[in-house]
């Protein structure tokens, strides 16, 4: 079956859509972007990710249209609806979807006020999910060369500008590793190149606030929702990097992964370099949140 997309009002093979060459999600990199896991035929969150959507257009300063158009009540005319539309066309059930929206075509130059019309681009592809045996040994990673700076809105975007990811997720890659952890410019911990990341000290589930320069994580907010219907303490905040290689437990989260134990850091195992009974706990509770969420 050929592969259906949604772009910019239209469900259209992959082969017959076409995008401006002065798209300035192309020329400047001008646009955001969402990934969302699909369960059964349910898009876990969509709400959520709506909402962050929503909030980093109106950061970016994208068309007041795009803003209309993810607002939830605008029913069948809503981004989401479009997200299940492209789903469904593709008779998907477990997939990664991916919502993309740029300023939309314009002049040469990077002035987005001769941008009129936004692009909007919805793919799903059938989720090819990591084996189980991942979940048990988990992630090693390296020390990102590179910085988050806590002081860009880019930061907190989900941003088409994602080159500084792929670099940080390449020198990961280059070390024989799954992932980079980067630091912000002031030394505190901030994020994995594609996830949020959390430790466990002292009982206390502890993760670096937004302020820290991280992307508001989907995953990272149904975690902190469940350590709260848990009763496990939680802390949102500046986070020295000593603390990773003193934890008791460590996990990486976002949506395609859910938690993923985080167990190798700089080639010495985190504390026993085994998944953490914590970890273990909140890997299921999200399990079970999934699966209330998307029956
Ligand atoms: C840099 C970065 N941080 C955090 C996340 C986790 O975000 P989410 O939980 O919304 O998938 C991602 C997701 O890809 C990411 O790219």
């Amino acid at each position: 079956m050929a592969e259906i997309i949604y772009l910019n009002g239209q469900l259209v093979p992959r082969a017959a859509a076409r995008l401006s060459p002065f798209d300035h999600g192309f020329l400047y990199g001008y646009g955001l972007f969402e990934t969302m896991r699909a369960y059964n035929g349910h898009i876990f969150r969509l709400d959520r990710h709506l909402a962050r959507l929503r909030r980093s257009a109106g950061m970016l300063g994208l068309s007041h249209d795009v803003i209309a158009a993810l607002s939830l009540d605008k029913g069948d005319r809503s981004l989401g609806s479009a997200c299940i539309a492209t789903l469904e066309a593709n008779k998907l059930r477990d997939s990664r979807l991916r919502l993309t929206v740029s300023a939309g075509e314009g002049d040469m130059t990077p002035d987005p006020g001769t941008c009129s019309q936004p692009t909007i681009l919805v793919t799903a592809r059938s989720l090819v999910a990591l084996p189980p045996q991942k979940y048990e040994s988990g992630f090693s990673a390296i020390p990102s060369s590179l910085r988050r700076n806590a002081r860009s809105p880019l930061s907190r975007l989900k941003s088409t500008c994602y080159a500084e990811n792929i670099l940080a997720r390449m020198e990961a890659r280059a070390a024989g590793c799954d992932e980079a952890i980067l630091l912000n410019e002031q030394g505190y911990l901030a994020e994995a190149s594609m996830a949020n990341i959390f430790l466990v000290r002292g009982g206390e589930l502890i993760t670096p606030s937004v302020e820290s320069g991280i992307l508001p994580g989907i995953a990272r907010e149904a975690v902190l929702e469940m350590a709260q219907t848990l009763n496990i303490r939680t802390s949102e905040r500046q986070v020295q990097p000593g603390e990773l290689a003193e934890a008791e437990e460590a996990f990486l989260t976002n949506s395609i992964l859910e938690l993923m134990p985080l167990t190798r850091f700089e080639g010495k195992p985190v504390s026993t370099g085994r998944p953490g009974p914590l970890t273990q706990k909140l890997m299921a509770a999200y399990r079970r949140l999934v699966d209330e969420a998307t029956r």
